[in-house]
């Protein structure tokens, strides 16, 4: 079995990625911690040194690694989906979910958020909302590619085990 969770930044797919992983005893392996590990460098790093087009050869580069583990539950960077055939690679490669969380409460647990997230650095409450409006439309029909969806303000455990049991 191998699931990819999908969506924006915040909305939950590595603590989902990890209570998951435990329930269906497989391995959970989050993208960006992945790609951090083999690069040797943070993310914030890649960035800084190699702007946004170097991240992104990295995280498909770490994305087709991760596409031909066995058993494993990956929680992706909420951009992935949204580059090059990275849709196509994890569809193919397994199944995705995409976890359309409300806008409200991305809103608020980026605010809160410990990790630091290049994309959104610096950026007001105010600014964070127009920001995700914007984004989160481009990226929605990417994300929308998913074999499945799974909507709400918060996207608890029990309803992702749910599917997972209800398809496997
Ligand atoms: C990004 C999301 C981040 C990380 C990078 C870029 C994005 O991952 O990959 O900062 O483009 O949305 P999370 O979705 O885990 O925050």
């Amino acid at each position: 079995m191998r699931i990819f969770l999908i969506g924006f930044m915040g909305c939950g797919k590595s603590t989902l990625g990890r209570a998951l992983a435990s329930e269906f005893k497989l391995t959970f392996v989050d993208l960006d911690h992945f790609l951090e590990e083999k690069f040797f460098r943070t993310i914030p790093q890649i960035f800084a040194e190699e702007g946004e087009e170097g991240f992104r050869m990295k995280e498909r580069k770490a994305l087709e690694e991760v596409a031909c583990f066995d058993d494993v539950i990956v929680a992706t960077g909420g951009g992935a989906p949204c580059f090059f055939d990275n849709m196509e690679l994890m569809n193919d490669s397994g199944f995705c979910i995409f976890l359309d969380v409300e806008i409200d409460s991305l809103v608020k647990r980026l605010l809160h958020a410990k990790t630091e997230r290049p994309l959104i650095k610096g950026k007001s409450p105010e600014e964070l909302r127009i920001f995700i409006e914007g984004m989160l439309a481009k990226r929605r029909p990417f994300y929308e590619r998913a074999r499945y969806v799974l909507r709400g303000n918060e996207i608890p455990v029990r309803q992702v085990v749910d599917l997972i049991r209800s398809v496997s």
